[in-house]
Order: structure tokens, then sequence, then C-alpha cells
């Protein structure tokens, strides 16, 4: 059974400068909840980019994929714990000791944020994983860093809707999951390889779907947005 809550839209605002997004924005018009500040944008423009879009009345989502020893990862959450920000993602791979740290720091300075491991990234195949001397199958690696990161108390997971199955049947319902390499019927699949439909990926129980180039590169960006949050009510 998937969560109660409707899983949720995240506009993945992948553009180079901030003129190009705040036009994004006001093409998309608000009925969007939920903007994500990448590494692009956030070491252009900083903090104060993520403070602009708040102010617009937007949830961020600050996906900066944090991976450092434990204190350094724990002061930078302790930093962004003064930014308008509700998810914020750190690598699982920094490991457990890690985690710790950075979910000590947010429930210390920002008890509100909730923080998402990134267990392997989608661009990772078996190969890569062999080069980094990681002999499990992917699957595999990817239940173990997140019960890593679970039982570290992290509050949720990034993963590829494909996981979305294994990992709901391991841990259940209460972890926050975010899915990308989301493809309405008929988008082009760029080069995303293992991608789902909004609909598919709410129901097999992602809380929220992040979605950038279905919508930044469609003619008409608002009317890909409403497409996607009409199929996502459906479930
Ligand atoms: O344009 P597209 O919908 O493919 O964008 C997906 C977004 O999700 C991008 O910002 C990308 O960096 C991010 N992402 C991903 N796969 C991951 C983690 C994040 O595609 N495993």
């Amino acid at each position: 059974m998937p969560d109660q809550n409707p899983c949720k839209l995240i506009l993945a605002l992948d553009l180079e400068t901030r003129e190009e997004a705040f036009a994004m924005l006001d093409r998309i018009g608000d009925s969007l909840e939920w903007v994500k500040v990448g590494l692009q944008l956030f070491t252009a423009y900083g903090p104060d980019f993520v403070r602009e879009i708040a102010d617009r009345g937007y949830k961020v989502f600050l996906d900066l994929k944090l991976f450092d020893i434990p204190n350094t990862v724990a002061k930078a959450v302790q930093s962004i714990s003064k930014l308008p920000v509700e998810l914020l993602t750190l690598h699982a791979s920094g490991g457990g000791e890690m985690l710790e740290w950075a979910n000590k720091a947010r429930a210390d300075y920002s008890p509100n944020l909730n923080l998402l491991a990134v267990t392997v990234l989608t661009s990772m195949d078996e190969p890569q994983l062999r080069s980094l001397n990681v002999h499990a199958t992917t699957e595999a690696q990817v239940k173990h860093l997140a019960s890593l990161s679970l039982n570290a108390g992290i509050q949720g997971l990034v993963c590829s809707s494909l996981e979305l199955a294994p990992l709901r049947a391991r841990f259940g319902y209460e972890p926050i999951i975010v899915t990308p390499g989301i493809r309405p019927k008929g988008s082009s699949a760029d080069e995303q390889k293992r991608i789902m439909t909004p609909h598919a990926a709410a129901a097999a129980g992602s809380n929220y779907i992040v979605v950038g180039r279905p919508i930044l590169k469609a003619d008409d960006p608002a009317a890909a947005a409403a497409a996607i949050r009409a199929e996502l009510s459906e479930v």
C-alpha cells in the first residue's frame, strides 16, 4: 500500500542562470510547490539563490550530495540549517558515522529538515561498482546502503524508481523515498536508462518524483507540469 499522502512533483531546476531559472518558474506559475536546486545553480549563486526561491513561496530540495569526514558534513548541515531548505541530500557511501553526525546536526539545528541518503548513483552500473571493488549486485548494494542510512537515523532515500519495490518491501513505508529518472509517456528518455512514468512511480510507493527536462524542455512547461500532477493525483 502506498503512503496515504499523494506523491508530489519536484521540479529539477537544472538551468544555467538565475534569470533562466526565474523565467522558467514564472512560465510554470504558482501551482508548482517544490523546486530542486542542484550543484549547478548553488555553486553559481549560493545561499542567496535558495532564499530567493523560498521567498517566492516554493519549498526547496537542496541537492548537494554531501560526502566528507563526519565533522565537515555535520558543520555543513549546521550551515544549511540557516537556509529555508526542507530536503537535503548526502551520500550514504560516506559511512555510518558521517550519516549519524549529519543527523545529529540536523536534530540540533534544524529538526524540520529531512535528510535524504543517495545510495548508488543511477549513473553507476555493475562494472563501475566492480572498479570501486564493490562486488555486490547493484540492488544488494542499494539495500545495504539504505539500511546503513536508515539505521543512522536518516529520514529518507533517493533511488531509481525501479528500486522502489524492493526498498518498500524491505523497509516499509516510513522512509521518505524520492525518485528521479521519471518520464511521462511519449517524452524523450534523454540519457536516463532506468525510467518510470509518474503514475507508475507513485503507484510503486514514491513520495516525491523529481522531473527536469520533460518540463524544462516542453513547449508549454506549465501544461507539462499540470499533466504530471494530474497523473499523480490518479494514484
Ligand atoms: O532532466 P531529468 O528529469 O532527467 O532530471 C533528473 C534530475 O534528477 C537531475 O537533476 C539529476 O541530477 C537528478 N538525479 C538523477 N538521478 C539520480 C539522482 C539525481 O537523475 N540518481
